[in-house]
């Protein structure tokens, strides 16, 4: 398996941008949410077919695409989902934003999301004019909760939206059923659009079973918009190929109207992957997970023994979360970059307390990683 995960492949000189802001200092990328690791092989033969085809005229979607992703949602979450339910959308952060536009036509300019969350959740398109509310999501004895009274409290008139993030990025939390309902019951006193993340969906690392909000009831499915990719699990992000699912005829007609002059066609790679990454892919995601369930581990274990550090095990996602707030540092990602590591700051996020260190990558560039971090910390302890 490890050979599956490695040896590195090189990407300091290529497109990604991950790799491309350090490109010339010597900061190991821990940032942004992609991994290093190779797509499947039957992921890039599919891709390669397709290529060979010799003609890449603009695309729509396919039957069978439609197809892997009703068996996807059969199998791994027994949820049943018609194909004429699912809208091709290239990418889940426009999904975001139709969702806030939406919500704008009926008149409702505002939106209301969990923090700390992925900045798109946080942050609308300037295209929009938009408002964005938060609320708290609270540690209580090392579990994350949604703090609904809070969400009550942040409900404005204007606010026409939830912006929902299962799992959560950064915190890697897995919502259970409970959580769910008592999420959607505010959304439905409040008549509330929903609109669930779930892009992370593939990647739990414990063994909970991914819930989608919208598989709850049919009255929370009217009023739900799931937005969901392969491209985290898969590492094919550079391919857009995400996908909205919308029971409610009349939400999944404005939405499609409204992505139109937008967002443009589908990416005929991206669909084709995308059924390769649900028809053949099991076998290459349970290795993922099995590997990066180590990663964390290892992370974990050494965050454990760092004066001044602390993380919650992320329980799904290849992100961790870790407080740095009793280190007391002016910048911390400036701290890290300056010894050789580069975080996502928890600021992005809404929490500076905090560091965001994706482990989507190979066991010696983590540990390489883990040293570096943890020497900058020790000599910084020292002064
Ligand atoms: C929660 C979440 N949503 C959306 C995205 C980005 O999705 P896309 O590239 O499909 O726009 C990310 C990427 O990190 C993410 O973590």
């Amino acid at each position: 398996m490890t050979e599956l995960f490695g040896p590195a492949i090189d990407r300091d000189s290529s497109d990604s941008i991950k790799w491309k802001r350090y490109a010339d200092r010597d900061i190991i990328p821990m940032w942004v949410a992609d991994m290093d690791f190779q797509v499947p092989q039957e992921i890039r033969d599919a891709i390669k077919r397709r290529i060979d085809h010799g003609v890449l005229g603009y695309g729509s979607d396919s039957a069978d695409w439609r197809q892997s992703i009703v068996e996807h949602c059969k199998y791994h979450y027994r949820w049943e989902v018609q194909p004429a339910w699912i809208v091709p959308t290239p990418g889940v952060v426009k999904g975001l934003n139709i969702a806030r536009a939406l919500s704008a036509q009926r008149g409702k300019s505002a939106g209301i999301t969990t923090l700390p969350v992925y900045p798109h959740l946080r942050f609308h398109s300037p295209i929009l004019e938009f408002a964005d509310r938060g609320f708290n999501t609270l540690l209580d004895n090392g579990v994350w909760k949604l703090d609904l009274d809070d969400m009550q409290a942040n409900i404005t008139a204007d606010v026409g939206v939830m912006l929902f993030c299962n799992p959560h990025n950064p915190i890697g939390k897995v919502y259970d059923r409970e959580e769910l309902l008592a999420l959607a019951d505010v959304c439905e006193k409040q008549d509330l659009l929903i609109c669930s993340d779930e892009i992370h969906c593939d990647l739990i690392l414990n063994g909970k079973q991914h819930i989608p909000i919208a598989s709850l009831s049919p009255e929370i499915s009217r009023r739900t918009i799931t937005l969901m990719a392969p491209s985290k699990t898969f590492n094919i992000a550079g391919l857009d190929a995400a996908f909205a699912i919308i029971e409610d005829p009349d939400l999944r007609q404005r939405y499609a109207k409204l992505q139109y002059g937008l967002v443009g066609h589908v990416n005929i790679l991206g669909t084709v992957a995308a059924a390769a990454a649900f028809q053949t892919g099991e076998p290459w995601r349970q290795d993922l997970i099995a590997y990066l369930r180590e990663n964390q581990r290892i992370i974990a274990e050494r965050v454990g023994t760092i004066a001044g550090m602390s993380m919650i095990p992320s329980e799904a996602t290849f992100l961790a979360w870790i407080n740095i707030s009793e280190l007391q540092l002016d910048n911390a990602p400036k701290f890290f970059e300056a010894n050789g590591v580069g975080f996502s700051p928890g600021s992005d996020f809404g929490d500076e307390n905090y560091v965001r260190l994706n482990f989507g990558c190979q066991r010696d560039l983590l540990v390489k990683a883990l040293d570096r971090m943890e020497l900058a910390v020790r000599n910084h302890r020292r002064f």
